[in-house]
């Protein structure tokens, strides 16, 4: 079996929370390839302020992230991995995906050309308090339009639902090992 490269963005700071279950779970799932963990709540990043430099220059003015945007551009599948809050990505996920905006730029300017050229998969975990299902379906459209200018195929998406009650953890860990399964 090929060894692939895979990258866990978390976007939740509850170590037992339902999300980072899921993202250990695929860790102990995944363990013969090589991991590589991004805990948004860790690792220290700066948002982007819309400077602008990134349009300018072709990268971004800000170097907290240059370990990881090398990272994410050579993986083979990358884990979105975030809670639902109010009605969206957990903050620190949300910052990282603007910090994205250097390849928003890059690609408007250079012809609609993706900036990375590796095609890669991703799967997208969320995990609710609620039913969460109006707020999953507008998470997954808003990483479907990143992904078409990040050069990534979202191949799955999978919701934990009513974690503030009787959650549907099991059912949601199943499929998503079916789907790491696959890829
Ligand atoms: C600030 C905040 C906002 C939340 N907003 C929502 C929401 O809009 N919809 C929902 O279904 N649950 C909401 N929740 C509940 C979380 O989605 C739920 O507790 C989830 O399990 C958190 O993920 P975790 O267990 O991985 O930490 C919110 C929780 C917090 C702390």
């Amino acid at each position: 079996m090929d060894k692939k490269k895979i990258l866990i963005i978390k976007g939740s700071a509850r170590k037992d929370g339902f999300t980072n279950r899921l993202c250990n779970e695929t860790e102990n799932f995944s363990a013969e390839h090589e991991i590589n963990v991004f805990d948004t709540y860790k690792e220290e990043f700066l948002p982007c302020n819309g400077c602008n430099y990134c349009e300018k220059n072709g990268k971004c003015a800000k170097r907290d992230l240059d370990g990881f945007f090398e990272k994410f551009e050579n993986a083979d599948l990358i884990i979105f991995a975030s809670p639902v809050y109010n009605g969206t990505f957990s903050a620190p996920m949300k910052s990282l995906l603007d910090r994205f905006q250097v390849y928003y730029t890059s690609f408007y300017a250079n012809g609609k050309i993706q900036k990375i050229k590796k095609r890669r998969k991703a799967i997208f975990i969320a995990a609710a308090g609620r039913e969460g299902k109006v707020s999953f379906e507008y998470m997954k459209s808003q990483l479907k339009c990143a992904f078409s200018i990040l050069n990534i195929e979202l191949v799955n998406s999978v919701l934990c639902a009513y974690t503030d009650t009787q959650s549907t953890y099991i059912e949601t860990l199943e499929e998503l090992k079916r789907s790491l399964k696959d890829e």
